[in-house]
């Protein structure tokens, strides 16, 4: 029987299990990415975590200090008053020699234009069949298509995993990455079902050993359940699933009453969420989390997460086809 674990993205990012660490802000630095590829995924560090492109230098020299194996960068666009130089960030991956990227937000035509003139792979995340065509049409690699249950920014249109991959399978002739609410070999077998050639995880790798995140964090999430988080910035159309707590709680309450987002800028503040990173104080700020913490219950290193997932998909995939 052929290998199932071997699909179109090991082959595209050459990579030895289809399981790949999502960029997260703060979270995805050099060890955390390098330990995920050490075990045979892909780890991905999250460039506007580093204060400047020179920074993202030092960081991309750290992870290569850390393994050989493939890595990649995340670059997220989103809406700022005062934007990162992207194109300095671009530069930056580019001149270090990165040959994977996983883009994220606004429509990224112009650095994907330069990623490609450079030889550099792009994996562009989105939370739509609409999008993912038209990240397509620009000439990416592959999608990550991340569905409602993700932590992050799940979209406006609501639409969960299961329906959202198998219809951007069908709709793209790239490979499709399936991503939220993914924890366990269970998912990474569904998703291979469902057509996708591989998946990401947020929430999962944030509580492994090699994350820098607080311990007391990576224990609330063991604790929660699938229902601890909360959707916030919904009326601004820039919806963020985080984890449930009387911050957020203030912030979705003060914005149903049509307040501004001047009026909830201190509730979600970047320093304030950072905070629960660094000290393990989940009530200090919103901190991003996703539905998948109902099916978290221990913090591994990468280097058994990422084997256990493939030998559970492997198990699910045997137990059905016997
Ligand atoms: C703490 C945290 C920070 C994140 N920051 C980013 C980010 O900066 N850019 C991005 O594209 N995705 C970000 N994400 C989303 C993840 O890359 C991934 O798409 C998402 O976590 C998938 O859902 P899951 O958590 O259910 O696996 C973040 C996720 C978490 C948990």
């Amino acid at each position: 029987m052929m290998n199932p674990m071997r699909t179109a993205i090991t082959d595209l990012l050459g990579i030895e299990h289809p399981v790949i660490q999502g960029g997260m802000q703060w979270v995805a630095t050099a060890p955390l990415a390098a330990a995920v590829s050490e075990a045979g995924g892909l780890g991905i560090i999250s460039a506007l975590t580093q204060p400047t492109p020179d920074a993202l230098r030092e960081e991309i020299a750290r992870a290569r200090e850390l393994t050989d194996r493939p890595f990649g960068v995340n670059l997220t666009f989103l809406p700022a008053i005062t934007p990162p130089p992207y194109e300095q960030y671009v530069a930056a991956i580019i001149d270090s020699g990165v040959r994977i990227v996983e883009t994220a937000g606004a429509k990224p035509t112009e650095a994907v234009a330069a990623f490609k003139a450079a030889g550099v792979t792009v994996i562009h995340k989105c939370t739509s069949v609409r999008h993912a065509r038209s990240a397509e049409a620009i000439g990416v690699d592959a999608v990550t298509i991340d569905g409602f249950e993700c932590a992050g920014h799940p979209g406006e249109d609501d639409v969960g995993g299961l329906v959202l991959v198998p219809a951007a399978a069908r709709a793209l002739g790239v490979p499709v990455i399936a991503c939220g609410g993914i924890a366990d070999g269970r998912g990474l077998a569904a998703a291979l079902a469902l057509g996708a050639e591989g998946i990401a995880m947020g929430t999962r790798f944030l509580v492994t050993a090699e994350s820098r995140v607080h311990d007391d964090v990576k224990h609330a999430i063991v604790a929660g359940s699938e229902t601890d988080t909360r959707l916030v910035l919904r009326e601004l159309r820039n919806t963020s699933r985080v984890a449930d707590n009387s911050v957020a709680r203030e912030a979705a309450e003060v914005l149903a009453g049509g307040a501004e987002f001047s009026e909830v800028a201190h509730l979600v503040a970047g320093a304030r969420g950072r905070s629960v990173w660094e000290t393990g104080d989940t009530e200090a700020g919103i901190w991003t989390a996703g539905q998948s913490m109902g099916l978290i219950d221990d913090i591994p290193a990468c280097g058994e997460l990422v084997p256990r997932i493939v030998a559970e998909a492997e198990g699910v995939l045997t137990r059905l086809t016997r």
